[in-house]
């Protein structure tokens, strides 16, 4: 059966889906997205998520009116994929709108394109576990990396790169410090205090991120909002990435550097213990954590 998906105000089969090439996502990557988990029905930091996409909006200049459908698409988008009783990922992209290739913005006549999917991704249980390898790379991206573009190309480079050496996500330095990752933030654990980048215009404003400071708050653990120097990074006592869909994912070797001996650190444990209680337990009835 066809996977149903959401374009332009009508939920269709998505080999029926058709965009146009005169789409300004397609010539310029002008656009937005978000990616929101759904444990077994119940959505993640939906509204987080939602009020992330509109300020991506409004940076790129976008005027969308149809905000307030979003939750009610979404959840029919589960139940017409016959996601409810699983993990999934619903993507949300909005580009400005169909016309005639110029740099500069088209008239008000333009109307965005919607697009959503839903896709089951069952979670990832063997990384949360055992934690996987990283590579470091030069951040080649752009200065706006608060906004959640569609205009990928950096970030797939250099995660290609980590693939290609066996790791699970790249790590991006910028002048001389760590950011966050091709596809998810990043803290470290180094004498018992955690450290993270800031957020700013470097890096994005991880939903997962947000989430794992109000846990930190709880286990009353300190999140230091500085970023990891080089001169630190090989000696980091624990790393990990965070983000939807990879949860929290210890980093048990960077480059060739093993870290706390290749296995995840009590402090990441602690985090993903908690993390668990609050989305697979709470919102999907697991039982049992894995790890
Ligand atoms: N990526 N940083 C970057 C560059 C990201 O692309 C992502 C998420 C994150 C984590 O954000 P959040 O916790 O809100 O998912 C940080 C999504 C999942 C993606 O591109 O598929």
């Amino acid at each position: 059966m066809s996977d149903r998906v959401y374009l332009n105000g009508k939920f269709i089969d998505k080999e029926k889906a058709a965009i146009s090439p005169d789409d300004r996502g397609f010539y310029f990557a002008d656009g937005v997205y978000e990616v929101i988990r759904c444990f077994k029905g119940n959505f993640f930091c939906f509204e987080e998520h939602i009020s992330r996409l509109k300020s991506s909006l409004s940076k790129i200049r976008i005027s969308y009116n149809g905000i307030d459908k979003l939750s009610s698409i979404c959840k029919e988008l589960i139940v017409n994929n016959n996601l409810e009783n699983k993990y999934a990922n619903v993507y949300l992209q909005i580009t400005r709108g169909v016309s005639k290739r110029t740099h500069n913005f088209p008239g008000k006549d333009i109307s965005p394109t919607i697009y959503i999917i839903a896709n089951e991704k069952p979670p990832n249980k063997d990384k949360s576990k055992k934690g996987i390898k990283a590579i470091t790379q030069t951040d080649i991206r752009w200065l706006r990396c608060d906004i959640k573009s569609i205009a990928l190309l950096p970030n797939t480079l250099l995660f290609q790169e980590a693939i290609e050496k066996n790791a699970g996500e790249c790590i991006f330095i910028r002048d001389g410090v760590i950011t966050e990752a091709s596809h998810s933030n990043v803290m470290g654990v180094k004498t018992g205090v955690l450290f993270t980048h800031p957020d700013n215009n470097l890096i994005l404003p991880g939903i997962t991120k947000r989430f794992v400071f109000q846990i930190c708050n709880d286990l009353g653990i300190y999140v230091k909002e500085t970023p990891i120097g080089n001169e630190d990074i090989y000696s980091l006592d624990e790393l990990f990435i965070m983000s939807t869909g990879d949860d929290i994912t210890p980093v048990i070797q960077l480059d060739d550097t093993k870290i706390n001996n290749g296995m995840p650190g009590p402090m990441t444990r602690q985090i993903q213990r908690e993390f668990f209680k609050n989305t697979y337990k709470k919102l999907a009835g697991e039982k049992n954590p894995w790890f």
